[in-house]
């Protein structure tokens, strides 16, 4: 009988001491190595405990005295909690069971943890903010975090993320900065398939009539749609290797433009080809010569560029308000936007004549004045160009251009040549796959790039918009 006794008394500690590591198996890989040494010591010594008190139920008392002890000296000596039964097994048990809490992600994707053993006022305090969202049936889970501590930066963030993509068993994660010390973070199992993977089909009875602002022209990443103000506006820019889809995107910009009475558009094509040619009718000067006939070219710039200027000096609009835009587009006083498609045709002189050389001088003058000079007049100029480069966009021109969509491109100098430098972790337009045609980064006026894609409108369908809109100012016009 005693026997058996003692062999349910060594089951029953045996069987704690197994019980008391069970929550530990899914969990130590990606746990900290204090507190698995306190989870340890805390496992052993409640096991040596239960032993004691199994085999020698008078020590009872004896045990609580050493316990309030142990509890009295841990006031100084923290470590000595780890050796009182259950304590800080307990503790740090509602963090390993519960492995979706947004205290255990943080503790174990950030590495965050409160510094439990030592007597400082941060012992324990968990100085942050945490929501987590697990996997949903897209293989997505979030964590939203917000942490004010100076050594937390958008780097560490980032950092702690990718190597915390074992401990969230995920392949892919992305940091989104949504302010100062907040953040949100992405992690997929497999590869997330991105929104604006699919081309934006519109048709031209989507598009609504110009506000005399704003055009909407395609969505943002986060499936918002992407919007141009061109209030204020007097440059923009549009880079990006060949086919990427500039001429198809500035057909959005500019089609409720030329479909509206309140702008005036002027279009030169350098490419001499008929990507324009649906805009022609509706364009107020429409020019796809100008590489071959470049003195026209100058000609027209410098008159748009005269007429700007006179427009600033005179202020048609207004007796006395000088800013176009207070009392913003009409039909009496339009906006007046420069379309210049493939500029770097029009503005490269390289192999040029001498002659030729100062024409091309002259027409980068007219722009640049447009663009320096024609915001609060209402103008602005448009530029498209396939070649990027700091030569082809001058600085100052760029600079002027607060509006700058980079298309795709394949170099870094490509992509900063049309946007400037890029902060890090924003989307670039290199980034941007060859399949997404019409893909691009926008950056706004804090600096920060945005990942949008236009949407497509087929020039057929341009051309046959501006007929009926043509049709129905005239009956409008009839009507009046
Ligand atoms: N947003 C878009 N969605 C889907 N397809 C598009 C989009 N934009 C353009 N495309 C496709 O890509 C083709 C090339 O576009 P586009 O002519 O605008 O290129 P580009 O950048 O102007 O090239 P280039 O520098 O040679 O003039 C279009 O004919 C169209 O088929
Ligand atoms: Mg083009």
């Amino acid at each position: 009988m005693d026997i058996l006794y003692l062999l349910l008394k060594i089951a029953a500690v045996l069987g704690m001491f197994t019980l008391m590591f069970l929550p530990l198996a899914k969990v130590t890989a990606w746990d900290d190595d204090s507190w698995y040494v306190r989870f340890v010591v805390s496992a052993l010594a409640t096991t040596a405990w239960v032993a004691l008190l199994v085999f020698v139920p008078g020590a009872i008392i004896a045990c609580a005295v050493v316990w309030g002890v142990l509890l009295l000296l841990s006031v100084r000596h923290p470590s000595l909690r780890n050796l009182l039964p259950f304590w800080r097994w307990l503790l740090s048990l509602r963090h390993r069971i519960k492995g979706d809490s947004p205290i255990f992600i943080v503790e174990r994707v950030l590495g965050l943890r409160p510094i439990e053993d030592a007597s400082t006022d941060f012992k324990g305090v968990r100085d942050y903010l945490a929501a987590y969202s697990g996997y949903d049936e897209n293989g997505e889970a979030m964590l939203e975090f917000s942490c004010g501590i100076s050594g937390v930066t958008d780097e560490f963030v980032d950092k702690t993320a990718k190597a915390g993509l074992g401990a969230m068993g995920a392949e892919f994660y992305k940091v989104e900065h949504l302010g100062p010390g907040h953040w949100l973070l992405h992690f997929w199992k497999t590869e997330p398939k991105n929104p604006l993977d699919d081309a934006i089909e519109i048709k031209a009875s989507d598009l609504s009539d110009w506000d005399g602002k704003t055009v909407t022209y395609g969505l943002t990443e986060a499936g918002e749609p992407a919007k141009l103000s061109y209030a204020q506006t007097s440059g923009i820019v549009v880079g990006g290797v060949p086919g990427a889809g500039k001429s198809a995107g500035a057909t959005l910009l500019t089609l409720p433009l030329l479909a509206s009475p309140k702008a005036s558009v002027a279009i030169f094509d350098g490419k001499g080809g008929m990507d324009w040619h649906w805009a022609e009718k509706a364009a107020s000067l429409y020019n796809n010569d100008c590489d071959l006939d470049l003195p026209t070219a100058t000609e027209q710039l410098e008159q748009l560029a005269q007429r700007c200027v006179d427009d600033l000096k005179s202020h048609p609009w207004s007796d006395s308000d000088p800013d176009f835009w207070h009392a913003g587009a009409t039909a009496l006083h339009p906006f007046h936007l420069v379309v210049i498609d493939e500029r770097q045709t029009l503005f490269d002189v390289t192999g040029r004549s001498k002659e030729d050389k100062a024409l091309v001088e002259r027409c980068k003058r007219a722009v640049a004045t447009i663009v320096r000079k024609g915001r609060s007049a209402g103008w602005c100029v448009m530029l498209l160009t396939q070649k990027p480069t700091a030569d082809s966009i001058p600085t100052n021109i760029r600079d002027n251009c607060v509006v700058r969509f980079a298309l795709r491109v394949t170099t870094r100098e490509a992509a900063e040549a049309v946007l400037g430098s890029i902060p890090d972790g924003d989307p670039r337009p290199t980034e941007i796959p060859a399949p997404r045609r019409g893909g691009a980064v926008v950056q706004g006026e804090d600096g920060h790039t945005v990942a949008v894609r236009f949407a497509y409108l087929p020039v057929t369908e341009a051309a046959r918009a501006l007929e009926s809109s043509t049709l129905e100012t005239v009956v409008h016009g009839l009507e009046e």
